[in-house]
Parts: C-alpha cells; structure tokens; sequence
C-alpha cells in the first residue's frame, strides 16, 4: 500500500477505532447501572447506600483499599457463597452475570489501580503460628473477636477466622489489608507511621500462620 493510500486509511480507521471504544464505555455503563440496581435492592439493607458500610454490621464495599487488593474472583464467589456463620448471605441465585454487574458497581467507585493479581502472587506466609496467636489475642481479638469470630463476638471487625473468609483470601490479600489496613474503616494498617502498631513482617505472616490454623478447630 503507499503511503498515500495509508494516510488516506488511517482517518476512517482510526474512527471506527473510537467507535469501538465508545460502544465498549457504553456497554460499561450500563452494566454498571445494573449493577447499581441489583446493589440497591439486594445489599444496600446492610452495606448501606453507596457501599459505605456500618462498623459491627457490614463492611464497606466501596473501600478504596479493598477494591484494590481483592480479586474480582474473591468479590464474586464471596457474593455468590455468603460467608458461613456470619450475616453475609450467599447470592447465588442472583447468578454469574448480575453478580458480575455487581462487582463491575463496586469497581466504578475511586480506588487505586486493581492489584490483586500481584498481591495473589506473594509467596505463601512463613510463620509461626504460637506467636502469631499471642499477637492476634493481644491486637486483633477486641475488634475480630477471639478465634476471628468477627461481630458476633461484638467487635467491628469481620470473621476472619472463618472458612468462608480463609477458603478465599490469599496470603498475599491478607498480608496486604494487614500492613496498609482500609482508610476511612476502624481496619488501621500495621506498619508504618500512621500504624496502629508496627509490625514486622515476620510478625505479620506469623499471625497469617496463626488464622490459617483457626478453621479446623473446633
Ligand atoms: C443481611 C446483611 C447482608 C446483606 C443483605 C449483604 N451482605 Fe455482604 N456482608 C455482610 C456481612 C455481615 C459481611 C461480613 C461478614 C464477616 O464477618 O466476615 C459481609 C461481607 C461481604 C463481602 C466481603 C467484604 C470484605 O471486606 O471482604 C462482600 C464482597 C459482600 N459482603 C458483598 C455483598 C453483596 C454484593 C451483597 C448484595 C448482593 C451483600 N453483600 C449483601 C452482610 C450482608
Ligand atoms: C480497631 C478495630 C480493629 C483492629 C484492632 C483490627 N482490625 Fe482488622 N478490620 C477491622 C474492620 C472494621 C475491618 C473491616 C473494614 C470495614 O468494616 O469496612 C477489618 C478488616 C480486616 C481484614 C479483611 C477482612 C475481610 O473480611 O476482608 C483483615 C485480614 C484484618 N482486618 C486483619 C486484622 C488483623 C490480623 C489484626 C491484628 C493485627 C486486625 N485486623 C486488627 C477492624 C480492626
């Protein structure tokens, strides 16, 4: 082809190009506004309007910190399973599509970059789990509750000591939440100056060695 004939292309092309574009946005519009539709009817009675959550009655879904470091594979199949033992329902009769337009919802709300698939890629923790427990008993259990209850024991903290949390968070997604924590949240990070405390990070992956010792005990 010359190059006059490229140039000549490259107009109607490049067009067509943002056409394709434009179609996609407006495909993600309107997903997303179905997904704000089944978030109202559905979720809104404990996640509250625009996600926010209530400390002791439901996390917010909208955390900034949250859309970030979790999958959309652990935001749908949480929303799809429930939590067992906890107020969170399992929505499976929703099914995949309308809990994906729900999850396409979430996501439209401001947050960093999605960086889930590298934070599902940390290592696996290697810790001890006895220290881990002494750190979780002493800093942890007044808001997740002893054994990670969650509000059921009356903290504002969620289960995640329970199979329905540990059966889908990856190491590298509980690792992540407990350095930076989730602003605007009681979940303070801990490390760093703004921390609740600061923990190392063999500190950390021994309380990660600790709750994943929790689900198997009676
Ligand atoms: C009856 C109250 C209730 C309803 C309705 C409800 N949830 Fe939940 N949800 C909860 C509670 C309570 C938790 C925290 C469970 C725990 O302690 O681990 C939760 C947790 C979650 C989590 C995990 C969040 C995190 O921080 O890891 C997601 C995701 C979620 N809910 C999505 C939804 C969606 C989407 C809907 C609607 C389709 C919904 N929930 C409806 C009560 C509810
Ligand atoms: C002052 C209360 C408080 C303390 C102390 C606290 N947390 Fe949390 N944590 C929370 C709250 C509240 C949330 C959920 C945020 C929300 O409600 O939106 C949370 C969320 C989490 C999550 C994500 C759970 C999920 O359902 O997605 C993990 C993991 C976690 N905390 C671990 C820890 C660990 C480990 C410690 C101790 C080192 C700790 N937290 C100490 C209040 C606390």
């Amino acid at each position: 082809m010359s190059t006059k004939a490229r140039t000549k292309l490259a107009g109607p092309v490049a067009l067509a190009l943002l056409a394709v574009a434009a179609r996609a946005a407006a495909d993600d519009g309107a997903l997303i506004k179905k997904g704000e539709q089944l978030y109202d009817q559905n979720c809104s009675v404990c996640h509250q309007a625009d996600a926010i959550g209530k400390p002791g009655f439901a996390p917010s879904l909208s955390n900034p910190e949250l859309l970030s470091v979790a999958s959309d594979k652990f935001l749908m199949s949480t929303i799809r399973d429930g939590r067992a033992g906890t107020g969170m329902p399992p929505f499976s009769h929703l099914g995949r599509e309308n809990v994906r337009a729900i999850v396409a919802y979430l996501r439209s709300h401001p947050h960093p970059p999605n960086r889930s698939a590298a934070i599902d890629a940390q290592p696996q923790s290697h810790g001890d789990p006895r220290l881990g427990k002494q750190w979780f008993n002493d800093i942890c259990a007044t808001c997740h509750g002893v054994n990670g209850d969650g509000y059921a024991a009356g903290g504002t903290g969620t289960a995640i000591g329970t199979s329905g949390f540990l059966s889908k968070a990856s190491d590298g997604f509980i690792r992540t939440t407990i350095k930076h924590g989730r602003s605007n949240t009681r979940m303070l990070g801990f490390q760093g100056a703004d921390g609740l405390a600061n923990l190392s990070d063999q500190e950390i992956d021994d309380i990660i060695a600790y709750l994943r010792t929790l689900p198997r005990q009676p």
